[in-house]
């Protein structure tokens, strides 16, 4: 009998262990966002999260690999362009959100492009950081357009991500063809080379650097920058006066994945205005694709800067994403200083 009551407990208990829900991400915005979402979600619907940070074209990277047999749930954040790059390859799920009317109409257009295999979760600015005190040391103004990059005295002292693990960079490449025409893009980009000190993998290693002191500028979302600042860093931000592009935020369920019920959960959480509070309150200053989400006045208004009418379909396109970056490892990083 008592084997038997034993016996039934046990089984109720691994019955209970066997039920919890799971859900594997791949996360490509800021730990601290990524670390409170995860906690967050896990304390109040008692789902096991498994976080994994990546960087947008590294993320993307990683599902290409386990194409055959995914491990990942979700995609979380990064630059639009390689989750638009995903859903063409057929590695994320369609799948219509009922939070959508609700989006600002950039984060629906973002869905529709992909025939809704990935939705826009954020809107953010490429621009400059400068360390402020570098800047007043040197006697140099702060860089407030394309142009004033190329200055001889920043040479060595701009930091920029790689394109081939950052979304960041990749938006910049993208950004300066948009603007200038390909060929003025690149005559651009290799002027700029020798004042790049180094091409790092993350997109945001270039303002940490800035905020400490190791660079004077970086090339970074305005919204990263401002991160630093409000951390007690004394840098400072620009919109290129020329113009400039603008990142989408996706996020993305990812075909064939080991807990797709759990993962569209996770999913219409993440747009509603609970679950997009997680942003601001990890000190992160993209703006939120809900309408509902309330705004901070220390987010980038777009209707104040210069921005391009970036063509997603056309950037996020796998061909293209591969030919802007090939070509700019080619003629580009590997050019002599
Ligand atoms: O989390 C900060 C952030 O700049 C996001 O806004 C962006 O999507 C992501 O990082 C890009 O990171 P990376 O350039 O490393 O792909």
């Amino acid at each position: 009998m008592k084997q038997l009551v034993l016996g039934g407990v046990f089984a109720l208990l691994s019955g209970h262990a066997a039920a919890q829900a799971q859900v594997n991400i791949i996360c490509s915005v800021q730990a601290e966002w990524c670390n409170l979402m995860s906690t967050v979600y896990s304390r109040t619907t008692g789902t096991k999260v498994n976080m994994t940070a990546k960087g947008s074209g590294e993320a993307l990277a990683q599902l290409n690999a386990e194409k055959a047999n995914p491990k990942t749930d979700i995609w979380f954040g990064g630059t639009g362009d390689p989750h638009l790059q995903a859903a063409e390859q057929g590695l994320t799920l369609e799948y219509k959100s009922e939070q959508i009317a609700q989006l600002h109409p950039w984060a629906q257009k973002q869905a529709a492009d992909s025939k809704y295999r990935t939705v826009g979760v954020y809107l953010g600015p490429l621009g400059f950081g400068f360390n402020k005190e570098l800047l007043a040391k040197k006697k140099a103004a702060e860089p407030k357009s394309w142009a004033d990059l190329l200055k001889p005295e920043f040479k060595g002292e701009v930091q920029m991500a790689n394109p081939a693990s950052s979304g960041t960079a990749y938006t910049m490449i993208a950004t300066l063809v948009q603007l200038m025409g390909e060929d003025k893009a690149f005559d651009y980009m290799k002027k700029l080379h020798p004042n790049i000190s180094t091409y790092t993998r993350s997109g945001t290693a270039p303002v940490k650097a800035a905020a400490r002191g190791e660079t004077t500028v970086s090339i970074s979302f305005v919204h990263d920058v401002t991160t630093e600042a409000v951390t007690g860093f004394p840098v400072g931000s620009a919109t290129p006066s020329e113009g400039t592009g603008a990142e989408i935020g996706s996020m993305s369920i990812v075909k064939g994945g080991p807990n797709t019920e759990a993962a569209k959960k996770f999913y219409e959480w993440a747009l509603t205005p609970g679950g997009q509070q997680f942003g601001l309150a990890a000190k992160q200053f993209q703006l939120p694709s809900n309408t509902k989400v309330p705004k901070d006045p220390r987010m980038t208004d777009p209707a104040k800067i210069k921005l391009i009418d970036y063509d997603y379909a056309k950037y996020g396109a796998s061909a293209e994403r591969r030919r802007l970056i090939a070509k700019w490892e080619k003629e580009v990083q590997n050019q002599g200083r």
